[in-house]
């Protein structure tokens, strides 16, 4: 794929989510709920986690008649929703304290900490009203497949995914980790819901959970959502604010244990490049072709390769 397709791509996959993110998100949240969930969930971010789920519905071939085409763009969205409502609680005064995201000041110093807790609660609910729409309002999306996005997307979020994880990166902060616990933490907090995207995907696509696709696509979802968050920790130390959106430095102000803080920044970086070889190997023996998984392949190299 060339840079120029990606990004016609990518922007065509975004035009979509961006629009039904801004229909389901309502305004008309009671007593201005629904305008700090609106502040932050639209217009922002890189949306890396939909084009995760978008590119594997297309690796799979989910399409639009039988209802994957419907299916990937809620799983899209909620998947959004989620990660947009961890950022908000992850930035609050008792997590990280951070001021700034996604270049703009957080949702709890625009309104207040007991309406940024509620607009995070609330994205969370409504992530898994996205996937089980009303009948006839998502009429493609089959029931057995509602169920199956809701559990993958659950799982990702809960005590074994991100919540879990930010559970053990709050305990350890002053405490050096091993890389087994480090690996660990940062898979739960941040690669479960980058693997569940790529299952997400996959599922509208109608894999199989027991085929070997669905084994390798699991794999190259879980080498990239790793590799994510050993970049996102070498990003914090060497960018600026101004190009990440969000306050840098902030790791080994706060005393984080990452995988900077532990292998170094050359050896986290070495980190995040075997793991884009896994990823591709991961998609080379997922016997979808090569041409069909152009786009993930592309998604890989971006998320290591990126500089915000
Ligand atoms: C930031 O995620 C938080 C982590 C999980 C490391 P992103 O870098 O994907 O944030 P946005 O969505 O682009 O703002
Ligand atoms: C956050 O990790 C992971 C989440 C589950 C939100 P970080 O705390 O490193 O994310 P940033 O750097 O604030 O975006
Ligand atoms: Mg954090
Ligand atoms: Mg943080
Ligand atoms: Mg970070």
């Amino acid at each position: 794929m060339t840079p120029m397709d990606f990004q016609s791509w990518s922007d065509a996959v975004l035009v979509r989510v961006e629009a039904a993110l801004s229909e389901w998100v309502p305004a008309s949240a009671p007593a201005g709920l629904g305008e700090a969930m609106r502040y932050g969930v639209l217009d922002g971010g890189k949306r890396l986690r939909a084009l995760l789920v978008q590119a594997a519905a297309e690796a799979t071939g989910a399409s639009a008649d039988v209802g994957g085409g419907e299916a990937a763009l809620r799983a899209a969205a909620a998947v959004e929703l989620i990660h947009a409502y961890s950022l908000v609680h992850d930035d609050m005064p008792c997590m990280d304290n951070d001021v700034l995201r996604r270049g703009k000041p957080t949702v709890h110093v625009k309104y207040g900490e007991a309406q940024a807790m509620l607009a995070g609660d609330a994205m969370q609910a409504l992530a898994f009203e996205v996937l089980t729409p009303d009948e006839g309002e998502g009429a493609g999306v089959s029931p057995a497949l509602q169920a199956r996005l809701v559990r993958l997307l659950a799982r990702a979020s809960g005590q074994s995914g991100m919540a879990g994880g930010q559970a053990i990166d709050l305990a350890n902060v002053g405490q050096s980790l091993d890389e087994a616990t480090l690996r660990d933490m940062h898979q739960r907090k941040t690669g479960a819901l980058l693997r569940a995207s790529v299952q997400m995907g996959a599922a509208c696509g109608g894999v199989a959970a027991d085929s070997p696709t669905w084994q390798a696509l699991t794999d190259y979802g879980h080498a990239i959502g790793l590799a994510f968050q050993i970049v996102d920790d070498v990003l914090d130390e060497t960018q600026g604010s101004e190009t990440l959106g969000k306050t840098a430095g902030k790791d080994a102000d706060a005393n984080k244990p990452t995988y900077v803080s532990l292998l170094g920044l050359e050896g986290a970086r070495q980190e995040a490049g075997a793991l884009l070889s896994e990823a591709r190997a991961a998609l080379q023996r997922s016997g979808l072709g090569d041409t069909a998984t152009a786009t993930l392949r592309d998604l890989a190299e971006r998320i290591v390769h990126r500089d915000h």
